[in-house]
C-alpha cells in the first residue's frame, strides 16, 4: 500500500515512519524545503528517541522518502493523511483550521483514483465533513473517502505509542474508506490492539475527549496535592489508594507544576470553545484550564518561599525547562511562566536542559545557560527541579552542596523523596506532601533565612 503524510512535524513524522515500519510505503511532504533537505540527509528535526534510527532504517529500505511535491505524492496513493499543525487561533481560543483546510485543496487537485483522505491531525468535529465539501467543490470529478484517525501518541515515547497503542479510533460513513484504514492497520489486528471504528464526529470527539479527561485528572490531583499540604497527608499514597481502584486507574495521577505540551493547553480550550458555539458548556474544563493557568503562575512563589521570601540578587539554578522529559518541545512549559515570574523578583537564573536549551534560548531571556547540571549550581542558592529528567534523579548532593551557596532543593517532580533530602543535608520543598517535610531541617531554614 501506498501513502502521504502531509506535514512532517511531530505527528507526521512519527506516524509517516511508523506507517513505514508496518510495511506500507511512505512520501512525507512538507513546504519546508529546509526541513525536507535536512530529513533527505538523515538529520531528524525534533527529538524522539528511536526515531532516528527508525527513519533511516526505513529509507533505506525504500519504504520512507521525504518530499516537497504534494501533487506527486498524492497522485497515486490509497491513502493521504493530513497531519498540518492545528494552533490555538489567537484571540479566542479555536482550533486553527487554515493549514488543515488549505492540505485538503491541495490535495483534491492531486489526487487521481479513488483516494482516501484522512485527518490526523486534531481537528474540531465537522472538520471532517468540511475537508470532505472542499474535496468535492475542487474536484467533483474524482472518487474519495473522508475518515477521522486521532493520533494519541506521546511526546518522548511516540514510537512506542504507535507501534503498541491502547487503542486505534477510525471514523468514517464510507464503507471502502473503511477497508482501506483497516489494511493500513492491518499488523496492530495481529496483535490484538482493539480498533474502535464510529461516524466522523465521534473520533473527532473522542480525540478531545481523551486529552481534556486526562488533563481533568491531572488538575484534580494537583489539588488534592495543595490540599494535602495542609492538612498533613501524602498525595502519593492518596493517588496510589485511589489508583488501585479500577475505575479510577494509576495513571495520570502524578502531581507537578502544571500540565503543559503541545495538546492538552490547546486541546483542552479548543473543546471550551466548540462546547460554548454548540450551547453546552463544559464547565469541568473550563476550569481545569482556569486552574492549570494560574497553578503554572503560582509555582514562582514556592520557589520564592523556599529562598525566605526574597529572591532579589540570589542565583536559581533551574534543572530542566521541556514540558516533560525526553523531549525538546518547549510549548506551554510551565518553565515559562516560572522563570520570567522568578526574573520579575530580582533573581538571577542559571539553567540547563538536555534537550530543550536550544529552544528555550529564544524564549527565555536573560537566563545563563550552562552546559550541565553542576555547572549550573555554582553560587546558586536554590535548585528548582523544573522537568524530571532522568539524569536529574541521581544528583550527587554532596558535591551539590559544595558548589551552592545554601542547600536548597524546590522538586516540582517529586522526584526525591523527603527523608532521603533530610539525610542528604538539604532544606526540601515538593509538591503534596506534609508541611513538615516541606522544609524538613528547621536549622538548616534557618540559616537560608539569614543567607
Ligand atoms: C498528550 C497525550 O498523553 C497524548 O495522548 C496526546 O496524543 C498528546 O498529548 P504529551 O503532551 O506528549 O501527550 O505528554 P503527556 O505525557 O501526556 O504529558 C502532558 C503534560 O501533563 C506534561 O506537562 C506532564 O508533565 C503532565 N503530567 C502528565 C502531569 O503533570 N502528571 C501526570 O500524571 C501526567
Amino acid at each position: 500500500m501506498r501513502i502521504a503524510m502531509i506535514g512532517t512535524g511531530y505527528v507526521g513524522l512519527v506516524s509517516g515512519a511508523c506507517f513505514s515500519e508496518f510495511g506500507v510505503t511512505v512520501t512525507c511532504v512538507d513546504k519546508d524545503a529546509g526541513k525536507i533537505d535536512r530529513l533527505n540527509r538523515g538529520e531528524i528535526p525534533i527529538y524522539e528517541p528511536g526515531l532516528d534510527e527508525l527513519v533511516a532504517k526505513n529509507v533505506k529500505a525504500g519504504r520512507l522518502s521525504f518530499s516537497l511535491d504534494l501533487a506527486a505524492s498524492v497522485a497515486d496513493a490509497d491513502a493521504v493523511f493530513i497531519a498540518v499543525g492545528t494552533p490555538s487561533r489567537r484571540g479566542d481560543g479555536h482550533a486553527d483550521l487554515s493549514y488543515v483546510y488549505g492540505a485538503a485543496e491541495e490535495i483534491a487537485r492531486g489526487i487521481n483514483d479513488y483516494t482516501v483522505v484522512v485527518t490526523k491531525s486534531t481537528v474540531p468535529v465537522g472538520t471532517g465533513r468540511e475537508v470532505a465539501r472542499i474535496i468535492r467543490k475542487t474536484r467533483p470529478d474524482v472518487e474519495f473517502g473522508v475518515a477521522s484517525n486521532p493520533e494519541f501518541l506521546r511526546e518522548g515515547s511516540a514510537i512506542g505509542d504507535f507501534l503498541r497503542p491502547d487503542r486505534v479510533v477510525i471514523g468514517t460513513d464510507s464503507d471502502r474508506a473503511r477497508a482501506v484504514m483497516r489494511a493500513l492497520y492491518r499488523p496492530l489486528y495481529l496483535i490484538e490492539t482493539p480498533i474502535v471504528m464510529t461516524s466522523l464526529e465521534t473520533a473527532e470527539l473522542i480525540k478531545y475527549a481523551a486529552n481534556t479527561f486526562l488533563a481533568t485528572k491531572i488538575t484534580f490531583i494537583n489539588e488534592i496535592a495543595d490540599l494535602c499540604e495542609k492538612v498533613g497527608a501524602d498525595v502519593h499514597d492518596v493517588a496510589k489508594g485511589i489508583g488501585l481502584d479500577g475505575r479510577i486507574g494509576k495513571k495520570f495521577l502524578h502531581p507537578g507544576p502544571g500540565y503543559g505540551g503541545s495538546c492538552f493547553p490547546k486541546d483542552t480550550l479548543a473543546l471550551v470553545r466548540t462546547a460554548q458555539d454548540y450551547g453546552s458548556p463544559l464547565r469541568i474544563v473550563e476550569t481545569v484550564v482556569d486552574i492549570n493557568d494560574k497553578r503554572k503562575k503560582s509555582m514562582a512563589d514556592r520557589i520564592v518561599e523556599a529562598c525566605g521570601g526574597d529572591v532579589d540578587g540570589k542565583t536559581i539554578a533551574v534543572l530542566g525547562v521541556t514540558f516533560k522529559p525526553n523531549t525538546d518541545d518547549m510549548r506551554d512549559s510551565p518553565s515559562l511562566d516560572i522563570i520570567p515570574a522568578l526574573q520579575a523578583k530580582g533573581a538571577v537564573i542559571r539553567a540547563f536542559d538536555p534537550a530543550g536549551q536550544h529552544e528555550a534560548e529564544k524564549l527565555l531571556p536573560g537566563v545563563t545557560w550552562c552546559g550541565d547540571t553542576y555547572e549550573t549550581l555554582e553560587g546558586a542558592s536554590v535548585i528548582a527541579l523544573l522537568t524530571e529528567w532522568n539524569e536529574f534523579r541521581v544528583l550527587d548532593f554532596k558535591r551539590a552542596r559544595e558548589l551552592m551557596k545554601t542547600p536548597v532543593l524546590v522538586d516540582l517532580r517529586n522526584v526525591y523523596n523527603p527523608d532521603d533530602m533530610e539525610m542528604a543535608g538539604f532544606a526540601y520543598t515538593c509538591v503534596g506532601r506534609p508541611s513538615r517535610y516541606r522544609i524538613s531541617n528547621r536549622d538548616l531554614r534557618e540559616k537560608v533565612l539569614e543567607a
